[in-house]
């Protein structure tokens, strides 16, 4: 019911647009820069959780707020105020998604994010940076559920799992910059006592320009053809989606594909209204959508599903290693010379490249055979890590051999991350609801993500210091069990969707 028409790799039903993959994508150049653009979306998600951690150990950050520079607890908090705005905007952009459509919810978000990247930059004191911090956060919660509803409303089913996986793509690109420029922007006025406000100030306000961008270019994005036919504007949708597709609105796959629009709209108006008869106030009606996500049985599984995807992606510790890298890196014996910042920018240059397969070949192989793939290698060298980690714990000094080793598989780690589940949570939320609490659903999913996110960023520097190698072990207990616990569902995590 959630997703459209038929998968097939290798284009050759009737009602296929074309093939999955890079000649699909290359096939689709309009498509491939609407589902790029929005995806911007994501580089300011990445941008923002990487920037923080490069601006807290600048000197002259350390000048301005004195205690913020000495007291770890506070630190913490600092990090994480924006998971928790995030998981709010998350929570709350499904209405608002729903009600003014995907596209005004990005303009939206980007107007937030404004206001709050303009108090972080412009911070004077402690409380603005927490505020500052926290608004963005909510913005970015906003963008993380509302762009991969939108590509993937956007998308044709042959290239669906790749166009969604571009947010991911924009994640892995926003991290890596923000790492780059803190790197490059420490220089400005030297790195001690003469360093320039300009040298954490610059990284923090560039944001504004991104997001200004996506903000502005919302003015020019399509409606989700799925939104509109939700909003009874079934000949916009139809003409919306003959230009996406970039075929006749006679065509008759577009024919096939807007009659299965309708029919699933529909199907949910009339679901409704033999539900709860005689409500028609929009608030109720939303509210008993979210009830339905609760107590229907067949929306609940879904539920489970989107959810349990997106705590196990947290708990694959991934930001343990994303948030603390230079710290790992330093734990491990890569002192001296800011080797642990240039094994930390190695994080990122691996994270980026190793989300390339997953865009090019989510469709050929299905969303879970890539998630078993990651998930095993991940277990590998989470192992390899652990272990060596527990050997030498109390002599790096005299084995850099064994600390680069450790180095070697966090980047493989890395890499396995990237290509399976860093990609896979954000497309299946978007493809396995029906239309009418599809919104509400992603919304609820990608708010535990948020939550999840920040549990892992505030329990990981306390591991580190207590258990040291034990927490590569802790992560390492939780997610292998993923796809083996997710494929009890099979139906919605079949090759399919
Ligand atoms: C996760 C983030 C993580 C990023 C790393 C995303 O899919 O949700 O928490 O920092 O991947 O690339």
């Amino acid at each position: 019911m959630g997703a459209v028409g038929v998968s097939d790799p290798a284009g050759d039903s009737e009602l296929s647009y074309g093939k999955s993959g890079f000649k699909g994508l290359v096939a689709e150049p309009y498509l491939f820069f609407l589902a790029c653009f929005a995806s911007i979306g994501g580089v300011l998600f990445g941008y923002d959780q990487g920037v923080i951690s490069g601006v807290l150990v600048m000197s002259d950050f350390a000048k301005q707020f004195p205690t913020l520079s000495t007291d770890d607890t506070l630190q913490g908090w600092m990090v994480s105020v924006l998971t928790l705005g995030a998981m709010f905007g998350a929570l709350a952009n499904g209405p608002i998604a729903d009600a003014f459509s995907r596209r005004w919810s990005i303009l939206l978000a980007n107007v937030i994010f404004q206001i709050g990247s303009i108090i972080q930059a412009a911070s004077i004191n402690i409380p603005m940076i927490f505020i500052g911090r926290f608004i963005a956060g909510l913005a970015i919660g906003q963008l993380s559920m509302v762009v991969p509803l939108y590509i993937s409303e956007l998308a044709p089913p042959n290239l669906r799992g790749g166009l969604t996986a571009l947010q991911q793509l924009g994640i892995t690109v926003g991290i890596m910059v923000a790492f780059w420029l803190n790197y490059g922007t420490q220089y400005i006025g030297g790195t001690g006592d003469g360093q320039s406000p300009a040298a954490w100030r610059f990284p923090l306000a560039l944001q504004c320009l991104f997001s200004l961008v996506l903000g502005v270019g919302t003015f020019y994005l399509p409606y989700s053809p799925r939104w509109l036919m939700m909003k009874d504007r079934e000949e916009e949708a139809l003409s919306t989606l003959s230009r996406i597709r970039r075929v006749p609105q006679n065509d008759h796959r577009v024919q096939t594909e807007i009659l299965e629009i309708k029919a699933s709209a529909l199907f949910d108006r009339e679901t409704i209204a033999a539900t709860y008869p005689g409500i028609t106030s929009p608030v109720r009606l939303s509210f008993e959508s979210y009830k339905s996500l609760f107590v229907l049985p067949h929306l609940n599984r879904r539920l489970v599903i989107a959810c349990l995807l997106q705590l196990i992606q947290q708990f694959t510790g991934i930001n343990a290693i994303i948030y603390y890298a230079p710290q790992i890196f330093e734990n491990i014996g890569l002192t001296g010379s800011s080797v642990n910042l240039l094994a930390t920018g190695v994080v990122g240059i691996i994270n980026f490249f190793s989300t390339i397969p997953a865009i090019l070949f989510l469709d050929y192989f299905g969303r879970k055979s890539l998630l078993l793939v990651g998930a095993v290698g991940m277990g590998v060298c989470q192992f390899i890590v652990g272990t060596i980690y527990a050997v030498y714990k109390d002599s790096w000094g005299s084995h850099t051999d064994a600390g680069w080793a450790t180095a070697v598989f966090i980047w493989m780690y890395i890499s396995c991350f990237a290509f399976s589940i860093g990609c896979v949570n954000w497309i299946i939320p978007s493809e396995i609801f029906p239309p009418g609490v599809r919104a509400q659903a992603v919304g609820i999913a990608i708010g535990v993500n948020w939550l999840s996110n920040f549990i892992v960023a505030l329990i990981t520097p306390r591991m580190l210091n207590s258990i040291e190698f034990g927490t590569f072990y802790f992560f390492l207990g939780i997610y292998p069990f993923s796809p083996p616990l997710l494929s009890l569902y099979p139906i919605y995590l079949s090759k399919q969707t």
